[in-house]
């Protein structure tokens, strides 16, 4: 049997749609061409799922889940990412078990590549987000700001990496300097080619990140304090600028699987002053009063990182956001409780929702009078009423959220 070309890449996209961890083994363009398929078709899924229901004769949540997804991923390559119909077609059809599902898809697939796409999509469709977040953001960033970051979590994200050793570049013996432009707010950021990656994943100097996360990082290192808590740190993005020599720093989670993660970061970036506890924020194994700083890097609604994390708006819902809040103000008066007077408070999210950032620290100022905000510190145009308030669009990066705080003595 003659192999069509690419019919791999097709099959591990598939096989990625599913969830399913069996890796092909594809190298170089082809395992490219895969997670690329597998990425589009989860940001796209709404528009391409407009013009399909259009032309599949079944409604399409009638349709067997492998012969949907299969249509998706056929879809996705003729109306975004412009692969020819012949190639696009026949390969992704190629990949189904069953005649009869063969065919179904055949006709939908060539149908569409002579129809093109189906017009009049409502915004939510043609940005391809759920419907009533589109709205929220329109009512709150206004169109055209929203229009922007529509646009931006659609966009395929740079790579990048924080240094440990500063401005001066990874000390690693083999890998030094880091090649890669300056960060534009941060001196110990490099925006990397994809080709870097393997290099500076083996150097325990470079941790990769992107570049909000290392301006938030950098941030709370730089506050004072030297008996630290972390409550949310797995899988520690923001432990590895915490591990200073001088500190002692436990970093606390909720979550014994992303502790897993943290304890080989902690292993791979030799944290020596940082020490794992599994427990709920809410209920910390610790004495009032005992820490220094307080960080709390909170579970959130994630729609700062959507570019990112390109499957999270679909679990988008009132619902996850009110639970997110929920959980938000009770860890941030656990952590309030943990707190010494004197010592420093710092909450973040990656989140662009006022409920998960402004409106929170307006309950908790309001709850907790002993707190005065400090500036957060940061590069001044990223910081509103002392708040660090990042929109991707505008400052290139991921949308992080951070205030703090000075308990009175
Ligand atoms: C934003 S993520 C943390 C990201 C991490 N700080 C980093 O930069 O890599 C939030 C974390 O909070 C944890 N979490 C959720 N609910 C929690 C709770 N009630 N108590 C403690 N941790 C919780 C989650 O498991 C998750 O790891």
């Amino acid at each position: 049997v003659k192999k069509v070309p690419g019919v791999d890449a097709r099959r591990q996209a598939m096989l990625l749609m599913a969830g399913s961890s069996v890796d092909l083994g594809l190298t170089g363009p082809d395992r490219a061409f895969a997670h690329r398929i597998y990425r589009e078709t989860v940001i796209w899924r709404a528009r391409l799922d407009y013009t399909l229901s259009a032309l599949s004769q079944r409604p399409l949540d009638s349709l067997e889940r492998e012969l949907l997804t299969c249509l998706r991923i056929g879809a996705v390559q003729l109306l975004i990412l412009r692969v020819p119909a012949h190639a696009a077609v026949s390969s992704t059809v190629s990949v189904l078990r069953g005649q009869k599902k063969k065919a179904y898809a055949n006709a939908v697939l060539r149908r569409l590549s002579v129809t093109g796409e189906r017009e009049g999509a409502p915004l939510c469709i043609r940005y391809s987000h759920p419907q009533d977040l589109v709205e929220k953001w329109i009512g709150y960033f206004g169109m055209e700001r929203a229009c922007r970051l529509l646009e931006w979590n659609n966009s395929v994200p740079g790579l990048g990496v924080w240094l440990r050793d500063g401005a001066s570049g990874c000390k690693c013996p083999v890998h030094e300097p880091v090649k890669g432009e300056i960060g534009q707010w941060l001196p110990s950021y490099r925006k990397i080619e994809r080709e870097a990656l393997q290099d500076v994943v083996e150097s325990e100097g470079c941790f990769v990140q992107d570049q909000a996360a290392a301006v938030t990082g950098v941030g709370m290192s730089s506050l004072p304090g030297l008996n630290v808590l972390e409550i949310g740190c797995a899988p520690g993005g923001k432990t590895v600028h915490l591990d200073e020599p001088s500190d002692f720093v436990t970093a606390l989670d909720s979550s014994e699987l992303r502790m897993k993660t943290w304890i080989e970061n902690s292993i791979r970036y030799r944290w020596t002053s940082s020490f794992p506890v599994v427990a709920a924020g809410e209920l910390l194994p610790f004495r009032r009063s005992s820490f220094d700083k307080v960080l709390v890097d909170a579970p959130c609604t994630n729609t700062g990182v959507y570019r990112r994390r390109f499957d999270a708006r679909w679990n988008w819902s009132p619902g996850l956001l009110s639970a997110c809040t929920g959980t938000q103000s009770r860890l941030l008066n656990s952590a309030a409780a943990a707190l010494r007077p004197g010592g420093v408070l710092v909450y973040s999210t990656c989140s662009l929702e006022p409920e998960e950032n402004s409106d929170q620290v307006i309950r908790f100022e309001r709850d907790h009078p002993e707190f005065c905000r400090i500036t957060f510190p940061a590069q001044s145009q990223l910081v509103t009423d002392g708040m660090l308030s990042i929109f991707p669009p505008e400052h290139d990066m991921d949308g992080m959220f951070a205030a703090s705080w000075k308990k009175s003595e």
